[in-house]
C-alpha cells in the first residue's frame, strides 16, 4: 500500500493515453510551438496495461484515463474494452473534450463505460472556436447528447475564465437543470509550460457559488453521499441537475491527495504542480524488469510526494513548468 509521511494513501491513478489533440484549449496550450511526442516514446498499449496491472497491487482503485485527447489515439476504445473485462471492479473513467464521441456511443456502452467528463467552457460556438481554436461546439453538443439519449452519465468540466466565460453563468446553470448533469467549474490553474495563466482570468471558486446563488438557491451536497472527488457540488433547486466547483488555487486538496499520475510517455508524476517525474517507461522497456521494481518505484516516489500547493505559490508569480498540460492530462 502507498502511504507517504503525510499519512495521503494513493488509490487513484490519472493516465494519459496521448500528449496529441484536435483542439488548442487556450488554458492548456503552449504560446509557442506545439511539438507532440513521437510516436516511440509514447507507451504502447500493452505497456499501459502492465501499469495497471502494477497500480491494481499497489491499491489502486480508480482509474482515469486522460490525454491530450484519449480518443484521439486509434485503439483507444478496444483498450478500454480490454480493460474492463479484465478489471470489472476498477473504477474506470474518462475525461474527454467530447469531440470525437457522437458514433461511438454503442462501442462505449459495450466496453463498459457509463460515465463520460467532458470539457466544455462555453454555450456559444463563436466563442467556443476561440477558447479551443476549432469551430466544434456542434460536434460536443452531439456528442453529450448522443451519450445521454444512452443513459450515460455526464459531467461537464468548465475552466473558470474571468471575463472569458463568467458572462455565461446563467445558461450553464439551465444546461445543468435541463439535462440533469454535473457542470463543474474548475479555478483556472497556473500549470503547463508556457501557458496564458493570468491573474486577470482567474475566477475563484467562493466568487463563483456567490454568483450562482444570485441566480438560484443552492443546497450543498454533504460529502458522504457525493462522491465527486475535490468538487463541492450544490443541487440546484427545481431540477436534477448539479453545479459544483473545484478550488484546485484558492483551496488546495493536497492532504487528500489520493493520485498518482502518468504521462503518455510514461512518467510518473505525484502532483500537478511539481515537474518531478519517476521514469516507468525505462523499467516497462527493459526486458528484464519485474513487477517488484515498478512497485519499488512507485513507493520511492510517492514517499517523496510533495504538499503542491507551497509550489503552487511559486508558480502564480514564476511560472515554471516543463512540460504542457496536454502532456500530463489534467
Ligand atoms: N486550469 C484548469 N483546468 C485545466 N484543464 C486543462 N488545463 C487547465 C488549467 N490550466 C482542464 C481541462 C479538462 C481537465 C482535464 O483539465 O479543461 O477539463
Ligand atoms: Fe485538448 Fe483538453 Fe488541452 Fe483542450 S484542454 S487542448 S481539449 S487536451
Amino acid at each position: 500500500m502507498l502511504i507517504d509521511s503525510h499519512g495521503r494513501k494513493v488509490s487513484y491513478l490519472r493516465l494519459s493515453i496521448t500528449d496529441r489533440c484536435n483542439l488548442r484549449c487556450l488554458y492548456c496550450r503552449p504560446q509557442s510551438e506545439w511539438v507532440f511526442l513521437p510516436h516511440e516514446q509514447i507507451l504502447t498499449f500493452e505497456e499501459m496495461f502492465e501499469l495497471v496491472d502494477v497500480a491494481k497491487i499497489a491499491g489502486v482503485e480508480k482509474v482515469r484515463l486522460t490525454g491530450g485527447e484519449p480518443f484521439a489515439r486509434k485503439g483507444f476504445i478496444p483498450f478500454l474494452a480490454r480493460l474492463h473485462a479484465k478489471y470489472p471492479s476498477l473504477d474506470l473513467r474518462i475525461t474527454t473534450n467530447g469531440t470525437m464521441l457522437a458514433g461511438r456511443v454503442q462501442e462505449l456502452r459495450e466496453a463498459g463505460v457509463a460515465c463520460l467528463n467532458i470539457s466544455l467552457d462555453t454555450l456559444q460556438r463563436a466563442k467556443f472556436e476561440e477558447i479551443t481554436g476549432v469551430d466544434a461546439y456542434g460536434l460536443v453538443r452531439a456528442g453529450i447528447d448522443a451519450c445521454l439519449a444512452a443513459g450515460m452519465r455526464v459531467k461537464i468540466n468548465v475552466v473558470a475564465l474571468k471575463g472569458i466565460n463568467d458572462d455565461e453563468l446563467p445558461e450553464f446553470v439551465d444546461f445543468a437543470r435541463d439535462l440533469g448533469v454535473d457542470v463543474r467549474f474548475i479555478e483556472f490553474m497556473p500549470i503547463g509550460y508556457q501557458s496564458r495563466w493570468s491573474r486577470d482570468n482567474y475566477w475563484p471558486a467562493k466568487d463563483i457559488v456567490a454568483a450562482v446563488e444570485e441566480l438560484v438557491p443552492l443546497d450543498e451536497v454533504r460529502e458522504a453521499s457525493r462522491n465527486s472527488g475535490p468538487a463541492k457540488m450544490y443541487r440546484i433547486a427545481g431540477g436534477s441537475g448539479r453545479i459544483g466547483v473545484i478550488s484546485a488555487v484558492s483551496n488546495h486538496f493536497c492532504e487528500s491527495c489520493n493520485r498518482f499520475r502518468v504521462t503518455s510517455d510514461g512518467k510518473l508524476r505525484t502532483c500537478l504542480f511539481s515537474d518531478k517525474e519517476y521514469d516507468v517507461r525505462s523499467i516497462l522497456r527493459d526486458p528484464q524488469h519485474s513487477t517488484q521494481e515498478l512497485l519499488e518505484l512507485f513507493a520511492r516516489a510517492n514517499q517523496e510526494k510533495p504538499m503542491g500547493y507551497r509550489l503552487l505559490q511559486d508558480r502564480q508569480t514564476n511560472q515554471v513548468c516543463d512540460r504542457a498540460m496536454t502532456a500530463i492530462g489534467g
